[in-house]
């Protein structure tokens, strides 16, 4: 390992430490919590972004790479968004969309994932940073991964985020559960259950950076006559990559009955 690398894992988990201990300062909450004691017995890598004023845990086999949601974090915290709004965050790896929509205010966030350490993982980031009393997560199983498969079919939300995985292709192991949705089963399954859980007129926020995934959802929303659009963004998709960074934010509107 190289000197400046080296330099920069010992960075990251002295911040780790220092947010601990500042918690243990100044939070209410039981200062030092550990992973141990949600059940967590692997390693924890230090993480940040400008969003969120502590630096995040990420667990073993969790999704990290803020690179894909840039857009929808700064949606978040520059306007009014979720700003007191119920959230369903799917898909949630470290916890990253749902404290970032808490922190700017939302409600209360229910946020899902397939993988249990990444439930384990988003439990404690938002403990962490003082927002576990607003924030649910809820595992998803292997056996019913629907989109809303642990939603009650009467809960409503005014805000659906998701930064979902990208790829039309099989997952092997639970951690490639972050890239690859086969068929796009995800993706359908959040959008055929818009209606029933978002009111009329209300939307839905995604990142994607895979042109075949960005040009199913724009068809599979004007199936289902919901209004897509790219929000903010220039990028031609017929010139990006196949997949790219960073992700481009997406708009999912429901036809307005009132
Ligand atoms: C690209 S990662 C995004 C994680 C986090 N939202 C972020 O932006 O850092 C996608 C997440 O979706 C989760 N996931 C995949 N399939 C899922 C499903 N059927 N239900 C709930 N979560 C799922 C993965 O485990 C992973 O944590």
């Amino acid at each position: 390992m190289q000197t400046t690398s080296l330099l920069s894992s010992f960075t990251k988990a002295l911040a780790g430490f220092a947010a601990l201990f500042f918690l243990s300062l100044s939070s209410p909450l039981p200062a030092a919590i550990t992973p141990a004691q949600i059940g967590y017995h692997g390693e924890v890598r230090w993480v940040s972004v400008e969003d969120l004023p502590l630096p995040l845990a990420q667990f073993t086999t969790v999704f990290w790479d803020p690179r894909d949601t840039p857009s929808l974090r700064k949606l978040i915290r520059l306007t009014d968004a979720v700003r007191g709004k119920r959230v369903l965050e799917i898909g949630t790896g470290t916890g990253l969309l749902a404290a970032c929509a808490l922190q700017a205010g939302a409600t209360h966030a229910v946020a899902t994932d397939i993988n249990p350490s990444a439930v384990l993982n988003a439990r404690f980031n938002g403990t962490l940073l003082g927002l576990a009393n607003r924030l649910e997560v809820r595992q998803v199983t292997l056996a019913q991964p629907d989109a809303y498969a642990i939603i009650r079919p009467e809960e409503r939300f005014d805000v659906i985020i998701s930064n979902p995985p990208w790829v039309n292709r099989l997952p092997q192991s639970i951690d490639e559960f972050a890239l690859y949705d086969a068929s796009f089963r995800l993706m359908r399954t959040l959008l055929d259950g818009l209606p029933q859980h978002l009111p009329p007129g209300g939307r839905a926020l995604l990142a994607y950076g895979c042109v075949d995934a960005i040009k199913t959802l724009r068809s599979e929303c004007a199936k289902r006559g919901y209004t897509f659009r790219v929000v903010d963004d220039d990028r031609d998709l017929d010139k990006l990559p196949e997949e790219f960074l960073p992700g481009m934010l997406l708009e999912v509107t429901l036809p307005d009955r009132r």
